[in-house]
């Protein structure tokens, strides 16, 4: 089925920033935001989408993008980029703070009580470099697949608070922005610090798929240091369990 696009875009109040959101081009139905961002290219071009027939996560995922329920973007530059996988979370994270209590839970989810609401995907090909953000807005407990029930929420579903998705939008691209400026500035020292502040999980106990120890550390690209029995081990890419009592 061809794109459909949509206008105009869903935000009202206007979009103050120096490259995230040059042009915000809105979707009402589209294979992946990613795909189409990184195919058209044009630095800090945003593409938003109502919903995604192949909407992908880390690892392989289908990131699941019920219609009108959520927000599903990605923004994409030009030049390298280093440092998007710590940005965007956090963007994410300051833009919801004031509704409810959120965390970021490394490597790059943002959870409400434990659940996830939102996921970041980096993508690159040919030069260019995407950062995919899938947020819940709008979705209850019926609106997930039941194999998520437990494990997801949404923003309106964890706060009770009606969330207006264009005014998200515009206050998430306008924090990625901050951050990106920074990065540019040669800063991202400071973005790093600051996300693994947030993840929070130095000094705690954690399972991998092939170790468990206490996280000694996060390396600069973002990898986790784990003492294990059978010596220091990183972790780069997985997912990580936090375990009781540390
Ligand atoms: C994850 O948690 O595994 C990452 C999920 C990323 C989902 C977003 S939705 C917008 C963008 N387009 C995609 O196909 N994926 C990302």
């Amino acid at each position: 089925m061809p794109d459909v696009l949509r206008t105009p875009p869903p935000i009202a109040t206007p979009l103050i920033t120096n490259v995230v959101g040059s042009r915000v081009i809105v979707y009402e139905t589209i294979t992946s935001t990613n795909d189409r961002a990184l195919r058209l290219g044009g630095e800090g071009t945003v593409i938003v989408a109502e919903t995604q027939t192949a909407g992908r996560g880390r690892h392989g995922r289908t990131w699941h993008s019920a219609p009108g329920m959520g927000l599903y973007f990605s923004v994409v530059f030009e030049r390298p980029i280093e440092g998007l996988a710590f940005a965007a979370p956090l963007a994410v994270r300051d833009a919801v703070g004031p509704m409810v209590d959120v965390a970021v839970k490394w490597p790059n989810d943002v959870l409400i009580h434990g659940r996830k609401f939102c996921g970041v995907l980096v993508e690159a090909r040919q030069g260019r470099t995407a950062v995919g953000i899938g947020i819940n807005v709008h979705h209850r407990a019926e609106d997930f697949p039941e194999t998520l029930r437990d494990r997801a929420t949404s923003i309106e579903a964890a706060s009770g608070i009606h969330c207006d998705r264009g005014e998200l939008l515009r206050d998430v691209l306008t924090r990625l922005d901050e951050r990106v400026m920074v990065i540019r500035s040669g800063g991202i020292e400071r973005v790093f610090s600051e996300w693994a502040e947030a993840c929070g999980v130095v000094g705690r106990r954690v399972r991998g798929v092939r170790c468990e120890g206490i996280v000694r550390a996060i390396d600069p690209d973002g990898a986790l240091v784990i003492d294990t029995v059978a010596g220091p081990q990183r972790v780069l890419l997985g997912e990580v369990v936090e375990l009781e009592g540390t």
